[in-house]
């Protein structure tokens, strides 16, 4: 790793808590940033929908069935697609007692509520827009709360926010309506593409079955838009074997259900 936008620049990559620490507590809940705070992770990956009546919301499947008990408690709602669902119908779901009975009462995050947490235990955020092509204008929405919560100040901006997509399109508009903000393509484009995506784009981050030590140079060696070398965060790495072989190619960070397994894997490298 180099010492990048979001690198510490000790040369070890960093632990970002995919959904939270989504092994140890319901994915995209506010005990999964807890959970992650507590086992000392700076980074906490989350994923933004919207409500049928505009709210915006942390989960990452398109509908509630997986991890919520929306079926039971709105049973003739199907396909139970999350823009179906008022804020206030979602606010009565239960999205922790899928994971176990300890987590019953676990709702499904506002964006603001979730934002407010994470800035609680000082962590930093890498916010995914899923499926953005579901909700037109989500960029401007998400920026609007990110801003009204002060994570647009300068600070924020430089060191504690990364907004990720596999939407280009989606990143495009981000990064057209607030030019300072970070953000990561989700994906391994060709090298060749990469001029076109160093223009938006300040992180390339392929899942890491598609990762190679020449790619990630490859990667390194453009600048991003806000001139510094583009970086490679790489998913769902939850072993330490998996962990060090990607440490090894010089990625700058591992985005992992398991902070501790992969945190104790990288250290000492
Ligand atoms: O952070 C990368 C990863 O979250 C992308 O995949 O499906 O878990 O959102 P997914
Ligand atoms: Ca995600």
């Amino acid at each position: 790793a180099h010492a990048g936008a979001v690198a510490d620049g000790d040369g070890r990559p960093l632990v970002l808590a995919h959904r939270g620490a989504s092994a140890y507590a319901p994915e995209n809940t506010l005990a999964a940033v807890d959970k992650a705070a507590e086992l000392g992770v700076r980074w906490v990956e989350n994923d933004v929908q919207r409500t049928r009546d505009g709210e915006l919301v942390v989960l990452h499947d398109a509908d509630l069935r997986r991890t919520t008990d929306v079926e039971e408690v709105f049973p003739d709602r199907a396909p139970w697609k999350v823009g179906d669902f008022t804020a206030a119908e979602i606010a009565r779901l239960d999205a922790g007692s899928w994971f176990g009975p300890a987590y019953a009462g676990a709702r499904v995050p506002t964006l603001e509520e979730y934002v407010r947490r994470v800035e609680q235990h000082h962590q930093k955020l890498l916010l995914e827009i899923k499926n953005p092509e579901l909700y037109p204008g989500i960029e401007g929405q998400i920026l609007k709360v990110l801003g009204n919560e002060g994570w647009l100040d300068r600070r924020h901006v430089r060191d504690r926010l990364v907004v990720q997509s596999f939407s280009a399109d989606s990143l495009r508009t981000v990064h057209d309506l607030e030019p300072g903000v970070r953000t990561g393509f989700l994906g391994a484009p060709p090298v060749t593409d990469l001029p076109a995506y160093a223009h938006f784009a300040d992180q390339i981050n392929p899942s890491y079955g598609s990762l190679s030590p020449a790619y990630v140079s490859a990667v390194h060696a453009f600048d991003g838009p806000h001139g510094r070398p583009l970086e490679v965060l790489t998913w769902t790495v939850d072993t330490a074997d998996t962990a060090r072989r990607v440490a090894g190619y010089g990625v700058d960070g591992i985005i992992t259900n398991k902070p501790d397994v992969v945190r104790d894997a990288v250290r000492g490298r």
